[in-house]
């Protein structure tokens, strides 16, 4: 996950290649409700892993359910989420709840607290972040205080925290009639009701009536289906009258598979709409034809808009079709999250769009109504928007823009999009686009840009590079790492490609100097590295097999592990003499010519960090900075040899330096690529600085050059 204060994405130019979605958030924590309060154990495969889920999985754990998570694995291709609900009786009879941002679960554990509570006995706070305490609860604790449950307000009334609570052996004498609630502010309040009221269903029928037209049904329909995979009938009549027939129970369905998520798939079609434009579509894997899902139906606005999609069980695929794609008018209240997407594809259109029936938008994680306008409008487009409706006319000229996220997942993933703009008609070339605080993401798909960038290209010479080169143990490769970080940039360790070569010349019995040999071996390195925290949070594994690897695809950073034809050589890598066989092997101009286009593949969006011996002077003669970092040798052996220590690896400080200033000499006085500062690089002699001033220093200098310098001064940190 990108956990910086900014993204800084350069023009994207063309998409396609396969992306597999997280699963649905919808899907995920309804069926975690449901298993938790079934009888026995319910397997969940494919389980959406964010912040959303997090929340709802640790209530559940803290009323007392058993919850076991398996991530998937090579052994294991579904990830698993073993839960053990509590079939139907309270095991915890007080807890105070978080539950973050979470509508889909500070909602339905209200009402389901709400009613164990009054039944069994029992004292729950429901609270979350600031604004879920805006989002309002009201028709929801309206509907639950006629059946005789005790709410109360804890703050402004009508919005969350709440407290529940009630006596063992109570009643519910309001159940005897109807159950009204209103339909028309969040679906959410039915869904809520529907889930809970099960618990409590005896010998008579339990009715909810919907007060007011029912908005964005189709995630009722999601609520109506996963009940029936749990046991539930519930008998309908249109949107306005729900039955849950009388002895329901809820009954585990043993192992359930949770589609991959549809609003999470809008962003991909959009990206295929806009910029599939060779032979490869976008093919998203996960979700397609036959998905309970109500937001699949933007599949057919996306088409509305000149898309060319298909789709098939379990898979969409996206191509560009109609270009500039076709401004629409269409009511959205079925698909409001996904709506969000067309608002931003409205920018690639060659007239207005126009969206209504979205007054639910100014109750999400943000007003995105007012949120949607403000964005636009700072990209150039014209914007009209009212309570339930907003316009969008394209720019006439793309204008670069730093876009505030609000602590809004969609607002962060549907303006990426905007990333494309040198595609729109009439524009000359793309311009810079940021956006603020991407973690947020994490709230459905923490792995959202690395899928992006997967997918996307962008001209290289737009993919900006830092290079940061100098000698043997100046603290390059820590203070390159810690700026691919900051920036959320991909990171080339160069010496690293060196070094496995070197080895890989040693495993194969070559002289080091054998150049014909070693350049062979080196232009088909068997390299794979797995990167901590890649999409959801689990391991990914990049080739470079080949001269076209992908080794920095979709993962940004540091690798945490490294093989070398199957065999690891994470540790091995680092040993002064791994260091001594890359000084000679690099030191042959045909080894350096082997590794050349590895290193260039290195540079893909939305940034890289290289570093190395000629990363500013040979590589990328045309970084966009250039770093030449110094430090006396006395100082780099003693690092090197606290390095060493702190490895339970024994060595004597002079033999170090002696050993630095040797490798030193042969770096600087080699004929190819020679260890020299390039001429525009800013010197940086770090040999009195810690490393966070180091990294500040290079920060500093990278900012004076960013298009959004003065934006980034007002980006909040958490
Ligand atoms: O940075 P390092 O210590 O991992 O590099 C190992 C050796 O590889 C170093 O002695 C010089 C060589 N090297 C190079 O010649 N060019 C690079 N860009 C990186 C490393």
């Amino acid at each position: 996950m990108y956990d910086i204060p900014a993204l800084d994405l350069p023009p994207l130019t063309a998409a396609s290649g396969t992306v597999r979605l997280p699963g649905s958030k919808s899907i995920s924590n309804r069926v975690l409700l449901l298993a938790g309060l079934a009888e026995g154990e319910t397997v969940l495969l494919d389980l959406l892993d964010s912040d959303d889920t997090r929340v709802m999985l640790a209530a559940l754990q803290a009323l007392g359910c058993g919850v076991e998570q398996h991530e998937a694995g090579e052994a294991a291709g579904h990830a698993e989420c073993r839960i053990t609900g509590l079939g139907g009786r309270l095991a915890v009879h007080e807890a105070d709840l978080f539950l973050g941002n979470a509508g889909t679960a500070m909602r339905p554990l209200a009402a389901t607290l709400a009613v164990l509570a009054a039944t069994q006995g029992g004292r729950f706070t429901l609270a979350g972040v600031p604004r879920m305490h805006e989002r309002p609860i009201g028709d929801l604790v309206e509907a639950l205080r006629p059946l005789g449950c005790r709410i109360s307000e804890l703050g402004r009334p009508g919005f969350p925290p709440l407290r529940v609570e009630g006596t063992a052996g109570g009643s519910l004498p309001g159940l005897a009639k109807p159950v009204r609630v209103r339909g028309d502010v969040s679906s959410q309040f039915l869904t809520a009701l529907l889930l809970a009221l099960p618990l409590v269903a005896g010998e008579h029928d339990l009715v909810v009536e919907v007060e007011g037209e029912l908005i964005s049904k189709p995630y009722v329909e999601i609520t109506l289906n996963l009940l029936a995979r749990f046991g539930i009938g519930v008998q309908r009549e249109g949107f306005e009258r729900f039955t849950i027939v009388r002895g329901a129970r809820y009954t585990s369905p043993g192992r359930l598979h949770v589609e991959g998520d549809a609003s999470s798939a809008s962003y991909f079609v959009a990206a295929g709409a806009i910029a599939a434009t060779g032979g490869a579509p976008v093919h998203i894997a996960g979700v397609g034809a036959g998905s309970i899902q109500g937001d699949i139906a933007f599949v057919d606005a996306a088409r509305a808009m000149g898309a060319e999609v298909k789709t098939g069980p379990g898979w969409i695929e996206a191509h560009r079709g109609r270009w500039p794609l076709a401004g629409i008018t269409l009511d959205a209240n079925a698909i409001p999250d996904a709506a969000m997407t067309l608002a931003v594809m409205a920018l690639y259109a060659d007239g207005p769009t126009l969206l209504t029936g979205i007054a639910s938008w100014r109750v999400k994680e943000t007003d995105r109504i007012a949120a949607m306008a403000a964005e636009l409008r700072k990209l150039g487009a014209e914007v009209a928007a009212g309570d339930d409706f907003i316009e969008v006319r394209p720019p006439a000229r793309w204008l670069p823009a730093s876009i505030r996220t609000y602590d809004d997942h969609r607002m962060a993933m549907c303006f990426s999009l905007a990333a494309f703009n040198g595609l729109a008609a009439g524009q000359p070339c793309g311009v810079p686009l940021r956006i603020e605080d991407p973690r947020c993401v994490g709230k459905t798909f923490p792995g959202y840009f690395e899928a992006l960038f997967g997918l996307a290209s962008a001209d290289e010479a737009e993919v900006p590079v830092i290079a940061i080169d100098g000698p043997t143990a100046s603290g390059k490769g820590t203070l390159a790492a810690a700026v691919a970080r900051a920036l959320g940039y991909h990171l080339l360790d160069s010496g690293l490609l060196y070094r496995a070569a070197g080895l890989a010349a040693a495993a194969d019995g070559l002289s080091p100097d054998d150049e014909v040999a070693v350049a062979r071996l080196a232009a088909t390195l068997d390299l794979r590295f797995e990167h901590a925290e890649a999409g959801q949070g689990g391991t990914a594994h990049d080739t470079a097999a080949d001269a076209v690897p992908d080794a920095a695809r979709g993962n940004p950073g540091e690798p945490t592990r490294v093989w070398l034809r199957g065999r690891e050589i994470t540790a091995e890598l680092r040993h002064e003499s791994t260091g001594l066989l890359a000084s000679r092997v690099s030191a042959l101009p045909a080894v350096r010519q082997a590794l050349h286009g590895l290193q260039l593949s290195f540079r893909r969006a939305p940034g890289l960090v290289a570093d190395g011996r000629d990363m500013g002077t040979v590589v990328f003669p045309g970084a966009a900075l250039k770093v030449f970092l110094t430090a006396n040798a006395a100082q780099r052996a003693e690092r090197r040899h606290k390095q060493l220590i702190s490895k339970g690896i024994q060595a004597s400080i002079a033999d170090l330096r002696a050993d630095l200033e040797a490798r030193d000499a042969r770096d600087r006085n080699r004929a190819v690529s020679p260890l020299k500062p390039a001429e525009d690089a800013f010197l940086l002699d770090n040999s009195d600085l810690t490393i966070e001033e180091s990294v500040a220093q290079v920060l500093g200098w990278w900012q004076a050059r960013c298009p959004f310098a003065e934006a980034q001064a007002h980006t909040p940190t958490p």
